[in-house]
């Protein structure tokens, strides 16, 4: 528009052809129209409350534990995990369930033929008939199922076996995996059909796959653990209606996957007596305190450099304590190999087990044994000082419900249940003083 005369120009030109005048049109329409166009599509944000994002149990209660309650209808989670951990197992365990309840459920298995997962499923536990199964990989023709039968649980095993309608790249490739798994998303939004899609990641992680999708699906289950243990973890990397911080701890075995009933007595079933460099400490696992035993070893160097080994717990935290052990303590361990673990294929990063971790290198260093019953729980800070780690007191509970009669605690410790004596401690030097105190070794 002519700033000058106001006559309208089509496009920006030097010279007004109405009035002549020079650099006098100016391009003033856009944000009209723009403002206009967003104004006729906004909706109030009130009027979308209430709709249905209340999670639908699927019966397998460690997975609703994970999920905060169970799957939101017309969501999408990714179940990732390494081949052979047991996705396909825990599945079909949660299809299995959803359907006993009378939900119809979709199972799409591209992975293996329907006889074989038929099999899989008599052991698993009774088979409904709202349980049906689609033994397509064209995601056009599993999403014309979402729009034909409105399922209310459509399960994908997996998203590497999809291909969408026009794509050539091959299944499992990149492109493959992250057009096919867009369309479904789409159509089960679209749709609201809930969803639970299985993807195989590799040890290092580097797949086409579960990376690639986490922004594209609602909520991303992590299903891990050591293959020659029958422990597994299932755990949230992503969830868009809760927390992630609750882990969900199974056991696989012949008749499929089972829950731990107490994992506190799971991680101690076979703990030593008497044992130098054991040191039970009480961890949580999202909001439940578990017992686990710290079990580290320090030996005479064989092949330089030393090594630094840590299996089920961050190396960067056991490199610290050992850091805060010879600067803060005295306690050099410099030139050994170390090697510390959670017994019983236990993982955790809990700051939590940061004493524990220190005693327990001690204990094995000095080759003492703290008493059966005892228990240390505290973080270490760069000073040397302890720390109470959160909900020290329910993890205090828990190792009085285990038959523990004494706990090394940072002296802000409030209080313990009756019964367990706290062994109160400013600092790691204090603790260590205390730890090698032949009562309490006793104990
Ligand atoms: P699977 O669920 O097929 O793993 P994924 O889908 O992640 O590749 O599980 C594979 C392993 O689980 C296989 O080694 C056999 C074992 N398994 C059991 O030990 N018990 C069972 O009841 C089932 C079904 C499987
Ligand atoms: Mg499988």
């Amino acid at each position: 528009m002519c700033t000058a005369c106001g006559a309208e120009a089509p496009a920006w030109t030097g010279r007004c052809s109405a009035c002549e005048g020079w650099a006098t049109v100016e391009e003033q329409a856009t944000e009209a129209v723009s403002r206009q166009t967003v104004s006729a599509a906004t909706v109030p944000l009130d009027s979308f409350s209430g709709g249905g994002s209340v999670p639908l149990p699927t019966g397998v209660d460690e997975v609703d534990r994970v999920l905060g309650g169970g799957l939101v209808p017309g969501s999408v989670t990714l179940i990732s995990g390494e081949p052979g951990i047991g996705k396909s197992t825990l599945t079909l365990q949660v299809a299995l369930s959803v359907a006993a309840s009378g939900s119809s459920v979709v199972l799409v298995t591209g992975e293996e033929a329907p006889t074989q997962v038929a099999a899989r499923a008599a052991r698993l536990g009774p088979m409904s008939d709202t349980l049906v199964v689609l033994d397509h990989t064209e995601v056009e023709t599993i999403t014309d199922v979402f729009a034909n039968d409105k399922p209310q649980l459509v399960v994908v095993d997996s998203v590497q076996t999809l291909r969408a309608q026009g794509l050539d790249a091959a299944p499992g490739s990149v492109s493959q995996v992250r057009e096919s798994a867009g369309r479904l998303v789409a159509m089960a939004k679209r749709h609201q059909v809930t969803v639970l899609l299985v993807g195989h990641v590799t040890k290092d992680g580097s797949l086409a796959g579960p990376r690639l999708l986490e922004h594209v699906v609602d909520t991303v289950l992590s299903f891990d653990g050591d293959r020659a243990s029958e422990l597994r973890f299932l755990r949230s990397a992503k969830h868009r209606f809760g927390p992630t911080t609750e882990v969900g701890l199974f056991e696989m075995s012949g008749g499929g996957l089972s829950a731990v009933a107490d994992p506190s007595q799971r991680f101690l079933a076979d703990r030593p007596a008497g044992a130098s460099g054991s040191v039970v400490v009480p961890v949580l696992d999202g909001h439940r305190p578990v017992l686990v035993e710290l079990q580290a070893l320090v030996a005479s160097c064989r092949d330089q450099p030393a090594s630094v080994v840590a299996n089920g717990i961050p190396a960067s935290r056991l490199k610290l304590v050992l850091a805060v052990l010879e600067q803060r303590a005295g306690q050099s361990m410099t030139g050994q190999d170390i090697f510390a673990s959670i017994a019983g294929g236990g993982r955790t990063d809990d700051p939590g087990l940061d004493l524990a971790l220190a005693l327990a290198l001690w204990s094995s260093r000095a080759d003492q044994p703290l008493g059966d019953n005892v228990v240390a729980c505290g973080e270490v800070g760069l000073t040397g000082e302890l720390r109470a780690p959160v909900q020290l007191e329910r993890r205090l509970q828990e190792a009085y419900r285990m038959g523990f009669r004494r706990a090394i605690v940072p002296s802000s410790t409030g209080g313990g249940p009756t019964g367990l004596e706290l062994v109160r401690c400013a600092s790691l030097p204090e603790a260590v003083r205390r730890a090698s105190d032949r009562q309490l070794q006793a104990a």
